[in-house]
């Protein structure tokens, strides 16, 4: 698709989209005075930020337009949430009236008894009228099951009151219903949207008092504000892609989605708040360094503005070293530890501040550091604050935690977590930090030279951590060297390292999920060497491989790069998968710029939210780290 947010000419661009679908689209010249970033709309839409609120912590929504100009208004867009809740997709529904989801599956002759005939014939008022629709009605999946669909439709009018455009919005639910057995054999289910995201009260809006089928000028509450407004609302909750796609639509969409308040809104919803707020502290203050949000949002769903830069940096990590684990502090570089010469076990702490005209590695004095180590796992939480957990130390494999709050005046590491339940002594393991607050461990080496396959959690936010083990029916193979990727808040991608594998120990390229925001969270394998019935996975798989680095980006997904490789394969091809598609595939990222032309070593993290650093990296002689380079995945600042 392309993405034509921060031009202001009205060439509106197709993309992928079939163009002899949309050749009617530019016709009609739609007003301008349709922004709410000025003037009198702006203020109206500040009093309606309250429903927006209640917009923005719903479910998502399907989301339809239809060219009201033609026949039998035929659907021109759609965007994914529908295609995923109703199991059909773009291409099958594309160019139709939308009345073929009151038939139970894609076979059946008529419209289903069960339709309320009274809400068709409102629905068919209020398009003859050009007035919005909310009401209720019963609706089908593709595979026949029955779904209730809250929708929404609201009429898009051009300069001179000509309704151009309908767009409809469903917010759909499980309907429980008895219908009888399936016309035809139940098709692959979208299960996992389903169980996570419909509930009985799932809809954004209640029906109105009237009952189904009442038109807008009947009803209260959010359907009550202005057209402009509701459109601003309607483009805020759905994904950066489908916006810019809607931005294709027709003019006055196209003006709209050029808004930066708008455009900052759909990135806060697409990527949390705390990845929005973080990208916003990275940029800078100041309208020279303020974000373009439509760019940003851009730029990190296609990639296409990343590079690779090689930095050079001033001062020293002394004494040398290898196997240190570094982690981001804002725009910031910490490096904890490491194995010297000798297999000296190291605790000393350095920070590299990036955000500097000329950045150098400066040692940090701190009070009462933990015991020396490598193999060990460095986080940052809450923003300043460095954890440390397990590695190998002077006497052995280690399972302590030290937090260290570095912007204090006199940094002071303070160990934490020591109770029952910890978890074994370990190395080599993989952690990742969720909420901000809290520190997640898994696998490694222990003591004995067994692969573990365990995961713990430990909330930092509380006064007295305790460590808590998550309990789940299957994981995957015991594993060490692989990486753990926290991507839509609650969800961790893991991919690779050496794992288990009956009485062998092989470099992996799988990859697993676990949703720790469920009650009962459970391991998903999504792809690797092989699926499920022995099928391949499409797409270029990485090689299988152990001590790589992984980074989570905004949008969710997860690039990873370098490790140790068996044989001949480049290890500095960098792979891109989605974990949120149906069937994740990976794909190779051919970037310009001077990449890191060393294999394995390296340790990376993400500073300022769109920079990935790669740090260290083994040339078969010496480890480096005054040369670092950078993988910038996109202009951040205008
Ligand atoms: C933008 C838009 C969205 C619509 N969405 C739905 C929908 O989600 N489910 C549905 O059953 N009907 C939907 N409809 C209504 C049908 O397309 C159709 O207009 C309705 O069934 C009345 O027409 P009919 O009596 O010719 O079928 C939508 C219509 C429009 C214009």
């Amino acid at each position: 698709m392309d993405w034509d947010t921060d031009t202001d000419d009205s060439d509106v661009s197709l993309g992928s989209m079939e163009e002899s679908d949309y050749a009617h689209m530019d016709r009609i010249e739609m007003p301008v005075d349709f922004r709410v970033d000025a003037g009198p709309s702006h203020k109206r839409f500040d009093m309606d930020e309250k429903h927006l609120e209640v917009l923005l912590h719903s479910s998502p929504c399907g989301l339809i337009v239809t060219d009201a100009l033609e026949p039998d208004q035929p659907i021109i867009y759609v965007n994914t949430v529908f295609e995923f809740i109703t199991g059909y997709k773009a291409e099958e529904i594309l160019g139709r009236n939308c009345r073929f989801l009151q038939f139970r599956g894609p076979y059946a002759q008529r419209r289903h008894p069960m339709v309320d005939s009274a809400t068709v014939v409102e629905i068919k008022r209020c398009l003859t009228q050009g007035v919005e629709f909310r009401g209720e009605l019963l609706n089908f999946r593709k595979d026949g099951t029955p779904l209730t669909n809250k929708l929404c439709m609201t009429p898009i009018q051009s300069e001179d009151g000509t309704i151009t455009h309908v767009i409809g919005i469903q917010s759909f639910t499980e309907a429980k219903l008895d219908l009888g057995p399936l016309p035809f054999p139940p098709w692959k289910e979208s299960s996992e949207w389903r169980k996570h995201h419909l509930s009985e009260d799932s809809c954004s809006y209640k029906q109105s008092p009237g009952g189904p089928g009442q038109s807008s000028r009947d009803c209260s509450g959010l359907l009550q504000i202005s057209d402009e407004v509701l459109m601003h609302n309607i483009l805020a909750i759905v994904t950066p892609r489908d916006v810019a796609a809607l931005g294709l639509v027709c003019k006055r969409l196209h003006e709209m989605t050029k808004n930066e308040g708008l455009w900052r809104l759909v990135c806060q919803n697409a990527w949390g708040l705390d990845a929005t707020a973080a990208l916003e502290a990275s940029s800078g203050s100041g309208p020279a360094c303020r974000l373009s949000w439509g760019r940003l949002a851009r730029e990190l769903t296609t990639l296409e503005a990343a590079a690779w830069t090689k930095l050079t940096v001033g001062g020293a990590v002394e004494p040398s070293r290898c196997n240190f684990s570094a982690c981001a502090m804002g725009n910031k570089l910490v490096l904890f530890g490491g194995e010297g010469i000798n297999m000296q076990p190291m605790n000393d702490t350095f920070v590299l501040d990036l955000s500097v005209a000329r950045p150098q590695w400066k040692y940090v004095e701190v009070n009462s550091p933990p015991p020396g180590r490598w193999g060990h796992t460095l986080s940052c939480l809450n923003g300043s604050w460095l954890v440390v957990f397990g590695g190998c130390g002077s006497s052995g494999l280690l399972n302590d935690v030290y937090v260290l709050d570095l912007n204090s005046k006199q940094p002071t590491w303070r160990e934490v977590g020591a109770g029952a339940g910890a978890p074994l002594p370990r190395s080599w393991h993989s952690s990742c930090t969720l909420d901000g607050s809290k520190l997640v461990v898994s696998g490694g080496c222990a003591d004995s030279g067994a692969l573990l396959s365990d995961t713990f959690l430990l909330d930092l936010s509380v006064e007295e951590p305790e460590w808590r083990e998550i309990v789940v029916a299957w994981s995957p193979p015991a594993r060490l060297g692989h990486t753990m990727c926290v991507y839509q808040k609650c969800k961790i991608l893991m991919f690779g390292g050496l794992a288990k594998s009956g009485p062998l120990r092989v470099r992996s390229s799988d990859v697993f999920t676990i949703d720790l925001s469920e009650e009962h969270p459970t391991w998903s394998y999504i792809t690797g060497s092989s699926l499920p019935g022995g099928a391949t996975p499409a797409g270029t798989s990485p090689p299988p491989r152990l001590d790589h680095v992984s980074i989570s980006l905004p949008s969710g997904r997860i690039l990873i790069f370098g490790g140790s490789i068996a044989g001949q394969h480049s290890p500095s091809q960098l792979y891109v998968l989605d974990p949120k598609e149906e069937q994740p595939n990976w794909r190779v990222m051919n970037l310009p710029g001077q990449q890191p032309n060393f294999a394995w070593g390296h340790s990376t993290c993400v500073v300022g939210g769109t920079r990935a650093i790669v740090v260290g990296g083994h040339t078969g002689e010496e480890w480096i780290l005054n040369e670092l380079h950078e993988l910038s995945l996109a202009h951040s600042l205008t």
